[in-house]
């Protein structure tokens, strides 16, 4: 097929060779394939924007841009804490042993990344599956009194552990589920029994949580310092929960790590990470300002939620920045497939495609063939899936959607901990070239003082008159 980027799609070709050859299998374990971006972008686009990568590489590397403070994500997948990491993964026991119900408050950053390798390694249908690890349910990402009671008739009569996670220590939402899951404890275990079932994730030192945690003597795990909310599922913010479901922590941090060492180098033509990043910026640059992240798979629905706080929340600042979307395909086709298809021509797809599904399930041969189905008769779903995004990725194409493709090699701890560091450095190259600060959130501050307001915190009396003013 035609490239726009034939340089670089060339190069790309040549690395997905030598896998199929079998050479490269233990260094990639994902590859970027341009191939269905059409015309949109060229050899020449990328020639020009390659300096701006170096420059944006440089920065992150010598911590010399904004947000350098918090570039800790950068080597936690070697750099982290081993004696930490060991305590991780005996309480992940303890909690498994002590517990049915396994509930993890967090908001944003403090619970997205558990839940979607939770989803993407297990199942999105975990808690029903047959095994010998405890149910997971996240709260305090919402302030929604039905779910909470949901959750709480769920907990009736079953052991429950929690794992209480903020950075700050202060945010509202975890703080409340925190105080209603304590006080259900505490009504089961007493103060002192409750002690072994509650585990608080927070800041090293300081912080209300922490303080609390330190009086109280609850277990308590670090966020790093310089590591903040959206990239912290490598650290105890994440390992714990995803270790309570029986995940190999282990080859997680493998996985990113052999990512770290792989997308050291500012070479477009080489890093595909960093190409990644330099064509989602070229493609906003030419009006595509949403981005599309397509799975084909059900267990990626968290993922994408995941991918769509690391970059809106990274990228969406000073009136600038993608707008990051998801869709779950074959599902999605039949709701805003219409759309991407034929709407506003303003976006483009990155699809992740898993070369391995790890499992087979062939269509059954009925000799009625009612349905007409008999073509595909022996035929494994995963050939009808892979079809299926074939058929959509030269549809979109054709219809002014261009498609970025990321291949990965299969579902396994290694691959997803590779993705998730691609996704993370990819997302701070990003930031630097469209100018802005990737590891803050000034916007998330809005809302809450408006809510503090409104609800009569101490502190927030001007603010209350003048929302009250505008009512
Ligand atoms: O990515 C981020 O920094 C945010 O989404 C935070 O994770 C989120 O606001 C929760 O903050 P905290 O962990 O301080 O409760």
């Amino acid at each position: 097929m035609e490239m726009g980027c034939k340089k670089y799609g060339n190069v790309v070709q040549y690395m997905c060779e030598k896998i199929f050859k079998g050479r490269f299998t233990s260094a990639m374990s994902l590859f970027l394939n341009s191939g269905y971006i059409g015309e949109l972008v060229t050899d020449k686009e990328l020639d020009y924007i390659a300096p701006y990568v170096k420059t944006a590489h440089d920065c992150l590397r010598s911590k010399s841009a904004q947000g350098s403070d918090f570039l800790g994500w950068i080597d936690l997948p070697e750099c982290y804490d081993k004696t930490e990491f060991a305590a991780i993964k005996q309480s992940a026991e303890k909690i498994q042993n002590n517990c049915d119900v396994f509930i993890v408050i967090g908001i944003g950053g403090s619970y997205l990344g558990a839940r979607a390798v939770i989803e993407y390694l297990k199942s999105p249908l975990y808690n029903n599956l047959k095994k010998d690890t405890p149910d997971i349910y996240f709260a305090g990402c919402n302030i929604s009194s039905s779910y909470l009671n949901e959750l709480l008739a769920i907990c009736e009569g079953r052991d429950v552990s929690i794992n209480v996670i903020s950075k700050s220590g202060t945010t509202t939402e975890p703080a409340i589920a925190f105080r209603i899951f304590r006080e259900l404890l505490e009504k089961k275990y007493g103060t002192e029994g409750a002690k072994d079932h509650i585990f608080v994730t927070t800041d090293r030192a300081k912080g209300t949580l922490k303080n609390f945690a330190d009086t109280m003597g609850y277990q308590t795990f670090v966020v790093p310092d310089d590591v903040g909310g959206r990239f912290s599922v490598l650290s105890a913010v994440g390992l714990l929960p995803i270790a309570v479901a029986g995940i190999d922590i282990d080859a997680l941090m493998d996985g990113a790590a052999a990512a770290r060492l792989a997308y050291n180098n500012p070479d477009l033509a080489t890093n595909d990470c960093y190409k990644y990043a330099a064509l989602r910026n070229i493609l906003y640059r030419k009006g595509k300002t949403t981005e599309i992240l397509v799975g084909y798979e059900t267990y990626a629905t968290m993922f994408n939620e995941w991918w769509k706080q690391l970059y809106g929340e990274s990228e969406g600042k000073d009136n600038k920045g993608l707008f990051p979307a998801s869709v779950i395909f074959t599902t999605d086709l039949h709701s805003l497939g219409q759309y991407i298809q034929d709407g506003m021509r303003t976006m483009f797809e990155t699809v992740i495609s898993v070369k391995d599904p790890g499992c087979t399930l062939a269509v059954p041969y009925d000799s009625a063939n009612i349905d007409g189905l008999n073509y595909l008769a022996g035929r494994d779903l995963d050939e009808v899936n892979k079809k299926a995004m074939q058929g959509t990725l030269f549809a979109h194409m054709d219809g002014g959607v261009p498609n970025i493709v990321i291949e990965v090699e299969d579902r396994s701890e290694r691959s997803l901990g590779y993705m998730i560091y691609f996704f993370e450095l990819a997302c701070a190259i990003s930031g630097y070239l469209l100018g802005v600060n990737p590891f803050d959130q000034p916007g998330v501050e809005s809302y809450k003082k408006n809510m503090f307001a409104l609800l009569g915190k101490p502190g927030y009396e001007e603010q209350k008159k003048l929302l009250e003013e505008r009512m």
